[in-house]
């Protein structure tokens, strides 16, 4: 099938039926073989999401009214933006973009009409969407004024970043290999990285590759891991013999991480509402060859899962809005909505509150977000210590991120990480 059309069918699903790009993109390739065609497809549909609100508007400037066929808006946008980003020459990216179009007579000749005005009016709609903040940002206007509002003096930036494509970060499982060694084995595969200076774990690629093209991935030397969220393990301060829940813990990074650091542990228990997902957990534990209690439940349930022990360690990776994986996930830009934000607070509370009490007096538990909203960082820890008198802030002295009011956040693209938020709390023995 034409790769165009493979790629706005993914696409589709994700502005019609609200579907994720990642679930999207992982039912279109199934029947595409070819390496090369998957990586344009993914290249057009990761680019289109990036660049939506851009494109959308260039393409309302270039119609008469708004197109109610979603999988041939899809196909416009995917012409607009070879056009507009891709090195493929004016003339191939019409002619195919039509192409893929051929089963509708009527959306082959709007798509033809489409892509040449856009390139007879090119300047002058680039010229106006750069002076629309929505379109020139790529952004929707609620996210642009909710960024503003909490980093008023970091808004351009974080907008920026967002659009970025982000560096492939490994995880090395530092209990099976030496990170000095592990880059020695990515050397002699031609494959060049560096180390991350302040976490010991870490290594970034300087370029993207395929999994299946790093020494030692299915015998489980290494994992794919963003930097910041490696941070997490390290903040736990484990030692042997501690009893630890990962209390919203799919797809199993930092579980994994957890028992890498410390292979000492009484118990890890793993604990996540989605099923689907926990199956992930056990997969990445069979790879790496680590063991774990997984539990699939609701974290705010604590009958239908706790057996009444308590726990030296808590870790509370919560269910989040996600703004700080933008770069990653740019379909959330498309898919995320303002009203999503408070219900997502009201989770984050009740899990908050819900563990709490399973933490020994004495122990730490990590509360983390990929997100950048106040509300779910150090708003929602405002709240908790104002309701716990049992519960103390505990310092987080890092050479990342920066102190707010409660916590350590990192901004989008900091040393080359996601957003990402963390807070220590203590009980008081
Ligand atoms: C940010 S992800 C966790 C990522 C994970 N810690 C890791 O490092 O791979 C949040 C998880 O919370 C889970 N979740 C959402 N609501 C939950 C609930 N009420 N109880 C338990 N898990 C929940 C989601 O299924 C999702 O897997």
């Amino acid at each position: 099938m034409n790769t165009r059309l493979i790629a706005a069918r993914a696409l589709s699903r994700v502005l019609q039926d609200g579907q994720s790009l990642t679930a999207a993109l992982e039912s279109a390739l199934q029947t595409v073989e070819s390496g090369k065609d998957r990586a344009f497809i993914q290249a057009l549909c990761y680019g289109v999401c990036r660049t939506y609100h851009r494109l959308d508007f260039v393409l309302s400037e270039l119609l008469d009214k708004p197109l109610k066929d979603m999988d041939v808006k899809a196909l416009a946008l995917v012409g607009l933006y070879q056009l507009k980003y891709m090195r493929v020459k004016p003339h191939a990216a019409v002619s195919e973009t039509v192409l893929a179009a051929r089963k509708k007579p009527w959306a082959k000749a709007l798509i033809n009409a489409l892509l040449r005005g856009y390139l007879r009016e090119q300047d002058r709609l680039e010229q106006k969407a750069d002076t629309l903040q929505f379109a020139a940002a790529s952004h929707p206007d609620w996210l642009i004024k909710k960024i503003e509002l909490d980093w008023p003096l970091q808004a351009q930036q974080i907008l920026l970043e967002n659009n970025q494509q982000p560096p492939m970060a490994l995880r090395v499982n530092l209990a099976r290999i030496s990170r000095d060694q592990y880059l020695q084995e990515l050397s002699e595969q031609g494959i060049e990285a560096v180390a991350v200076s302040f976490c010991p774990s870490a290594i970034i690629l300087d370029k993207p590759v395929g999994v299946d093209l790093l020494p030692g991935f299915t015998e489980g030397l290494i994992s794919v891991q963003d930097v910041a969220a490696q941070l997490a393990a390290g903040l736990l301060a484990l030692q042997a013999g501690h009893r630890v829940l990962d209390v919203c813990a799919a797809p199993g990074g930092k579980a994994a991480h957890i028992l890498e650091c410390q292979p000492q542990l009484k118990e890890l228990v793993a604990v996540d509402i989605d099923a689907s997902r926990m199956q992930r957990v056990s997969d990445t534990m069979q790879r790496l060859k680590l063991s774990a209690t997984l539990v699939v439940g609701n974290a705010a349930n604590l009958q239908d899962w706790w057996d009444g022990q308590l726990f030296d360690r808590i870790l509370l990776d919560a269910p989040c809005s996600a703004l700080g994986v933008i770069r990653r996930h740019p379909d959330i830009k498309l898919l995320r909505r303002a009203e999503d934000i408070k219900p997502l607070q009201a989770l984050q509370k009740n899990i908050l509150h819900a563990v709490w009490p399973l933490l020994v007096p004495g122990g730490i538990m990590l509360y983390a977000t990929c997100s950048i909203l106040k509300q779910e960082n150090e708003q929602q820890i405002d709240a908790f210590l104002a309701e716990h008198s049992d519960a103390v802030e505990l310092p987080i002295d890092a050479a990342w991120g920066f102190a707010g009011s409660h916590g350590r956040q990192i901004m989008t693209g900091e040393l080359a990480m996601d957003g990402f938020y963390y807070a220590r709390l203590g009980k008081l023995p």
